[in-house]
């Protein structure tokens, strides 16, 4: 397939070409590795970084043929080097669009403004509620009836960036951090595949701090129903 670059933020591109960044387990860029290989949409990983070198996720990309890089960020004394650092890696692909998906490290605003491309964030919370970690037993603490996840334009602001796209579990009596999460991962999954066929169809674009889909700006996160598609 013809790989067609950039103008992601006016037009369909024939293939969509990411580079996902991870620090751990990457179920989620395994969901996008198995809606690439079924054919969902068309979309390229052609790279995937790890700031953990012991992270589960760089097996599966290796295992799904994509390109992969360690960058320790223990080997760095300052945050600002491992950013530079990440943001030259990033443009060797010259991506598309850069997902972080299970990413556990906050980019600084430098590394934002060199990319050349826009960022998207998986959060598991609704934000804006839950900024941070550990959002799943914060929720259950704070009485939440619903929790779930969000994804994200990402800003110098930690998780603070326009919302494009949520889905929502509930709460249940009982529930720990830990059963809350499995319960909330295969949606998450789905949430992060249905916002990728969003931009592969290039129906996103963030325009002065405003999610714009379909032409329109978004008053409310998108919201992923239980057929798997988007309620505005
Ligand atoms: C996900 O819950 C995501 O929302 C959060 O970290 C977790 C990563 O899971 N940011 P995985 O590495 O994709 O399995």
């Amino acid at each position: 397939m013809a790989v067609v670059t950039a103008e992601l933020n006016t037009r369909p591109v024939s293939v969509l070409r990411i580079t996902v960044l991870i620090s751990g387990n990457g179920s989620n860029l395994q969901a996008l590795i198995d809606a690439r290989d079924n054919g969902r949409f068309p979309v390229e990983i052609v790279h995937v970084i790890s700031n953990r070198p012991t992270a589960a996720g760089l097996d599966r990309a290796a295992r799904a043929g994509i390109p992969t890089t360690i960058l320790d960020h223990t080997r760095f004394s300052e945050r600002s080097e491992f950013d530079q650092s990440l943001a030259a890696l990033i443009s060797v692909h010259a991506p598309d669009l850069v997902v972080l998906a299970g990413f556990m490290r906050i980019l600084g605003p430098e590394l934002l403004k060199d990319c050349r491309c826009p960022i998207i964030n998986l959060h598991p919370s609704l934000l804006p509620r839950h900024r941070g970690t550990d959002t799943c037993r914060r929720a259950i603490e704070a009485g939440d009836s619903e929790h779930g996840s969000s994804m994200h334009f990402v800003t110098p602001e930690l998780d603070g960036g326009p919302v494009i796209s949520q889905v929502r579990v509930p709460v249940k009596a009982g529930d720990d951090a830990h059963r809350l999460m499995a319960r909330l991962a295969p949606r998450e999954h789905e949430l992060v595949v249905a916002t990728l066929e969003l931009f592969c169809a290039g129906r996103v674009k963030c325009v002065d701090g405003a999610v714009i889909v379909d032409g329109q700006q978004l008053v409310n996160p998108l919201l992923l129903n239980d057929h798997g598609t988007f309620t505005r």
